[in-house]
């Protein structure tokens, strides 16, 4: 085979082999095999010496005319290759627009959380001030400081748990008051403060009871507060959170750190006080208890009594809600079946 045929083979081979190079790397290969500087054209090149004389320009030519096509081949093969991939790296990562959407689901507040922050707004507006205080109480501010001095019977009136001998998960938020009371500075004026937060008691849990509940704790101390003062601002309360058509009366009852103390009762929402099982067919539901602050605890926390005096109230935020929104089980609220919790989000702002 005579040099002008090698090339004309090497033409047709070549040109097969560029086109069926079906990746990057193969093609590669191709380009070294064929116009590389070891490749078969410098071959051809090479052996330029077994050409006669006068046939070298011509052979010279030929050869410089296939690196042309070869290389403008390899460069088309390569461009191809390219857009191939990125056709199928697009047509692998296709989004199906007209596939539904993925569901996602909002949380809400929990309804303890909408009723304390609505009550929290509402005493801010007041005057009043938000403290928190520890869950885990020792017995000098759950009780002593509370005028419940050590084996006085009131104890039992809240069953309680201790976490060792000298501490205790707090029966009540009225420790607060104590912890408050102590610190404030009433030369520089009133103390009124809420205290919302969980309080913990030794109860078989039923629909009714819960060994973990909210309370808030609310406290007025100054100069002059009197019993009105006390049942003005219990009552605003009451109608601000079931109905400005609520009215309210105040029972005599008996907390340890209140003299005198009171139970507070609205007129019954449900029956408008006529009498239905909601109100046990009395036209009254208790709401919270509350009373003046006795004067044992106002000296326990460094005030004169016979200069300051104030009142204080409890109130249950799990029974503001069952009341409120006719919820039948108390534990509905904390076993947080999700059907539960969503039906209050429209209470949210
Ligand atoms: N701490 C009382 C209770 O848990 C409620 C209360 C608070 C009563 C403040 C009077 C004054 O039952």
């Amino acid at each position: 085979m005579d040099l002008f045929e090698k090339i004309a083979k090497l033409r047709e081979d070549g040109l097969a082999q560029i086109q069926t190079a079906e990746n990057e790397k193969k093609l590669n290969d191709v380009r070294v095999a064929l116009v590389g500087k070891k490749g078969q054209l410098t071959e051809i090149l090479h052996s330029m010496k077994e050409v006669a004389p006068e046939n070298r320009r011509e052979v010279g030519q030929k050869v410089n005319e296939l690196r042309d096509i070869f290389n403008a081949r390899l460069d088309k093969a390569k461009d191809n290759l390219l857009k191939k991939l990125v056709e199928e790296k697009l047509a692998k990562e296709a989004i199906d627009v007209t596939l539904p959407g993925r569901k996602t689901y909002m949380g809400s507040k929990h309804v303890i959380r909408i009723i304390q922050d609505d009550l929290e707004k509402f005493f801010i507006g007041m005057g009043f001030k938000v403290v928190q205080g520890p869950e885990i109480e020792n017995e000098h501010y759950n009780f002593e400081m509370l005028n419940l001095p050590k084996d006085h019977p009131a104890r039992d009136m809240q069953a309680t748990f201790f976490v060792d001998p000298s501490h205790l998960l707090r029966s009540q938020t009225s420790p607060v008051q104590a912890r408050t009371m102590e610190k404030h500075d009433f030369e520089n004026g009133a103390l009124k403060m809420i205290s919302p937060g969980k309080v913990y008691r030794r109860d078989d849990d039923d629909a009714t009871h819960s060994h973990q509940f909210a309370q808030m704790e609310g406290l007025v101390v100054d100069k002059n507060i009197t019993m009105g003062d006390l049942k003005g601002t219990l009552e605003a309360v009451a109608k601000h959170v079931f109905g400005q058509d609520r009215e309210t009366r105040l029972r005599p009852s008996y907390f340890p750190f209140t003299e005198p103390s009171v139970e507070m009762d609205v007129s019954c929402f449900n029956c408008d006080g006529k009498g239905c099982s909601v109100c046990k067919n009395t036209g009254w539901i208790e709401v919270l208890g509350a009373g003046m602050v006795h004067p044992n605890v106002i000296r326990n926390a460094g005030l004169d009594p016979k200069v300051y005096g104030g009142f204080a109230f409890g109130l249950g935020l799990d029974r503001f809600a069952i009341l409120k929104y006719g919820v039948d089980d108390i534990r509905d609220f904390y076993t947080n079946d999700v059907r539960f919790l969503t039906q209050f989000r429209q209470e949210e702002d």
